[in-house]
């Protein structure tokens, strides 16, 4: 059997996400998830909260709670969404875990052992007043380029100037103000990650299949000079994992914690450990998805996540595993996404501009949302949500197109045959026609999930909904059934079945919907089709059906307005 392993880039603690983030990694990864498992492999397919680094800190501090529990309740309540928005993940971590902590203090001592982590000495802002060296972001100022008064540390959010902190104008700690800041000497962790330049060289090299976002990225990183400089890897936090623990192979890290980014990837592996530990399952029971000496080595790897992460997974997290010494498991695939903006400007975190999660399902399910997002996925180049597009997408493909079809289907049967597959009747050349198309455009909808080449994908699953309606329309049922009703059974039989073949096929895409179409038809998802006439046989002469509800309601001009003006300010988040 096929195993696929799937991660898709963690979300930071720090808020509820909006729908550009939602399209760069977790749904598109979650389309995968749902249609390998359809395919029959074996899939792990693990998520987690992002939970340390200043932004976490910082969030905690504005909604005045102590970060651990504010990491807590945010990790509840992106639970709680990506539930309801059904990324089906066989296990949702947080990257402040025990396994996490154990994990990334064992990676750390084994690149330290290796010669990979040396202890270098800096210079850093130390704030008598708060009792603590201050991170770039904890240091505020005014912006020698612009003026602006809450510059930064690391950058004027006003001028969007890269800054040192030295360079603020009369700086402040941005915790309590204080501007008796002084500059005392420190230590910290550097990964030698320029000592594995060769091999992550080699490695990118190998992986000719890759997307041309992925690779472009990783090349210019690796050749850049800059790009794979030996990084810093600790920082002056309180929150976050210990860099001095019992049998670390350095000294004098005591009130250092591991920078954000060293830690968060590993989080990928240990969420496979929680997700062992919360199923009663065994270490080995994890380690056969990470360890190719433990069985991993027959496994694939495929990691989402936007472009702005690329960096990080094709350098920095590969030279952890590899510089370990160990034998953990490289990624195989990396689908990497260009950004989604919103109605003619950014989505902004900060500014609270943009559909974010929770907003979207007050308005509407899930699947008219992942519908949109993953048919207009910014693959090749960056995309635009606007209302207009998703009313007339909504309205076209899924209540035109796919929701028509079920549901004039099964009440002309309804009126006709009753609630029940009719018997009877002959298929013929149209039929053979359609079984025909059908299968080609199936084959190339395959090819493009394969191939995780998504609006493609969506574009293919279009076609087969259209065929369809396009087979309805030119048998004419109704007209049949005035001169040859067995005629009609038999078109109508063939039309109750195609509908389940679409809940299957759409699946990965709406799952919801899907599987209200199939409790409509009393059917179950018995697996993916390998043979379309069969597949079309399924429902057998007699079998019972309900009419469902409207599947997707139509969005109206009012609505669309509405949603329109009351998204368009922002709001503080
Ligand atoms: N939290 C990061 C972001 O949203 C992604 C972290 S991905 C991981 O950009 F690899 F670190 F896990
Ligand atoms: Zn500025």
């Amino acid at each position: 059997m096929t195993r696929t392993l799937i991660t898709s880039a963690l979300p930071y603690i720090n808020g509820i996400k909006h729908l550009g983030n939602l399209v760069g990694s977790q749904l598109p990864a979650d389309l995968y998830a749902r249609y390998r498992r359809a395919r029959g492999d074996e899939v792990m397919f693990v998520c987690a909260t992002d939970e340390h680094g200043t932004p976490a800190e910082l969030a905690a501090a504005r909604a005045g709670q102590a970060v651990a529990d504010y990491c807590s309740e945010m990790h509840e309540v992106q639970a709680d969404l990506a539930r309801r928005f059904g990324l089906s993940f066989d296990h949702f971590g947080r990257s402040s875990s025990v396994h996490n902590h154990r994990l990334t203090q064992h990676l750390a001592a084994r690149l330290g052992e290796a010669g990979l982590i040396e202890v270098v000495e800096e210079e850093q802002v130390y704030s008598p007043a708060d009792g603590r060296f201050l991170p770039d972001r904890y240091i505020e100022g005014t912006c020698p380029n612009c003026g602006y008064d809450k510059a930064r540390g690391d950058q004027c959010e006003e001028c969007t100037k890269q800054l040192e902190p030295t360079a603020l104008i009369e700086p402040r700690s941005a915790i309590s103000g204080a501007t008796d800041l002084e500059v005392r000497k420190t230590r910290h962790l550097f990964l030698r990650q320029s000592a594995l330049r060769e091999r992550l060289d080699q490695w990118i090299d190998s992986k000719a299949d890759w997307p041309v976002l992925t690779t472009s990225i990783a090349k210019k990183w690796l050749h850049d000079g800059d790009g794979l400089r030996d990084r810093g890897i600790t920082r002056d936090l309180d929150w976050g994992i210990p860099a001095q623990f019992e049998g670390a192979p350095w000294e004098g890290m005591a009130g250092k914690v591991f920078y954000v980014w060293f830690d968060a990837p590993i989080e990928y592996i240990s969420a496979t450990a929680e997700w062992a530990e919360a199923n009663g399952k065994s270490e080995k029971d994890w380690k056969r998805w990470w360890k190719t000496d433990e069985g991993a080595e027959n496994v694939r790897y495929v990691q989402f996540m936007g472009k702005d992460n690329v960096p990080f997974h094709t350098l920095s997290f590969p030279a952890t595993l590899m510089g370990s010494g160990e034998d953990w498991k490289l990624v195989d695939y990396i689908k990497s996404f260009n950004y989604l903006n919103y109605d003619g400007g950014q989505f902004s975190t900060s500014q609270g501009r943009g559909v974010f999660m929770d907003q979207a399902l007050e308005i509407l399910p899930a699947d008219y949302w992942r519908w949109w997002l993953l048919s207009h996925a910014p693959e090749n180049s960056d995309s635009e949500f606007t209302w207009e597009n998703f009313q007339l997408s909504v309205n076209k493909d899924l209540a035109d197109v796919l929701g028509n079809f079920v549901s004039r289907v099964t009440k002309f049967c309804r009126s006709r045959f009753g609630e029940k597959v009719p018997e009877g009747g002959d298929c013929g050349p149209e039929e053979e026609a359609l079984i025909a198309a059908l299968a080609k455009r199936l084959r190339a909808y395959e090819a493009h999930m394969d191939a995780i080449e998504i609006r493609k994908a969506a574009g293919e699953l279009r076609a087969i909904w259209v065929l369809g309606n396009e087979y309805l329309q030119e048998a004419a049922p109704w007209a049949a059934f005035k001169q040859d009703p067995a005629r009609a059974a038999a078109i109508i039989r063939l039309a109750l079945n195609l509908i389940r073949l679409y809940a299957v096929l759409s699946a990965p895409f709406i799952p919801e919907a899907s599987q209200r179409i199939l409790a409509a038809m009393q059917a179950e998802d018995d697996g993916w089709p390998e043979d379309v006439a069969a597949a079309l046989r399924a429902l057998a002469p007699g079998h019972g059906f309900r009419v469902p509800e409207v599947l997707f309601a139509k969005i109206s001009d009012e609505a669309r307005e509405e949603w329109q003006a009351r998204f368009a300010g922002g709001r503080d988040r």
